[in-house]
């Protein structure tokens, strides 16, 4: 299952996991399958508006690596906010299990559960439909709720800025375990992350390769990074973050490169050394600065990480 990294309620949570965001219908199953059965991955992230849980459970069947032996994560969509356990359900039913290992709110944006769209909905305006009256302390009181029912065994954030954490965390009874953040070395997000870590609330990275048609992979500090160590530029931009105590969430349907991410960033992580990490560290800071994942959201919503800092 590769290396760990503990959650503040003290369960573990394998520090590489499997994204499964773009993952298309038809490709996913066999990718989660052979993730768990071929490479060793125990760790896959999920959400309800990725639209192919189905198969993702079907995956994690057809690999007969005992349910007991997966992470999984899923997340609530916007739409769901102010009825959590509907959200949830859905998920457990086409996850085909009983229980999550990890719940997260996918964005701190809840939206119009009564609007023109299931998922996306719009106001005539063609403004996104956001359901202002809505609070993120009740949408956390139902997310508590669920641990109490057994359905989740920790929750969690996603897309959470300092700002927003600031609207739960004095009404929380359970502290988010984990933040999920579009993490990389061109947007490392150093002063969330300082925070995050003040408040026992680890850092889990998606897109950490930059997405499809990364510039991340081509990057020349990396690329030397990784040729003075024999590795790949995937693995070190993964074990970077591994490093870091970040947890990696890199996504692919290609074998080839779901077995070289995990194997790859198990070993970058650890050979780099402090300096290479201090290099990449300071990539951004040297104008590199780069998000990749844009929000479906106007940016007056409170994204005070975004535009980045
Ligand atoms: P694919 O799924 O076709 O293999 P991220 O996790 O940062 O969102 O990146 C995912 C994207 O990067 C996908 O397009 C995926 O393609 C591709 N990808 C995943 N792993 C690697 C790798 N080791 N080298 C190059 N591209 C990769």
């Amino acid at each position: 299952g590769g290396p760990k990294l503990k959650l503040n309620n003290g369960a573990e949570i394998p520090a590489i996991g499997l994204g499964t965001w773009q993952s298309k219908l038809g490709e996913v199953a066999s990718a989660v399958s052979y993730a768990l059965k071929e490479v060793g991955y125990r760790h896959i992230d999920c959400a309800w508006a990725y639209g192919n849980e189905k198969e993702v459970g079907e995956g994690i069947r057809a690999s007969g690596v005992p349910r007991s032996e997966v992470f999984i994560t899923s997340k609530l969509w916007g739409t769901f906010h102010n009825r959590v356990e509907e959200c949830l359900d859905e998920t457990l039913a086409n996850l085909g299990t009983d229980y999550l290992d990890l719940y997260l709110v996918h964005w701190p944006i809840p939206l119009n559960p009564k609007g023109n769209h299931p998922v996306f909905p719009l106001l005539p305006n063609g403004k996104r439909d956001v359901y202002h009256e809505w609070k993120l302390k009740d949408t956390w009181k139902q997310m508590e709720e669920m641990v109490k029912k057994g359905k989740v065994r920790s929750i969690g954030v996603s897309n959470f800025s300092e700002a927003k954490l600031e609207e739960i965390l004095p009404t929380a009874e359970i502290i988010p375990v984990v933040d999920q953040l579009e993490l990389h070395v061109y947007n490392p997000q150093h002063k969330l992350i300082s925070y995050l870590k003040s408040k026992g609330i680890l850092p889990q990275a998606y897109s950490p390769l930059g997405s499809a048609g990364s510039p991340l992979l081509t990057d020349e500090v990396a690329q030397s990074i990784a040729a003075k160590h024999s590795l790949q530029t995937a693995d070190v931009l993964l074990g970077y973050l591994i490093a870091k105590g970040i947890v990696a969430l890199p996504k692919s349907v290609t074998p080839a490169r779901i077995a070289s991410n995990f194997t790859g960033a198990i070993s970058a992580a650890d050979k780099l050394e402090t300096a290479d990490i201090e290099k990449l560290d300071g990539l951004a800071a040297a104008g590199k600065q780069k998000r990749f994942i844009t929000p479906p959201w106007p940016v007056e919503l409170g994204f005070e990480h975004w535009p980045p800092l």
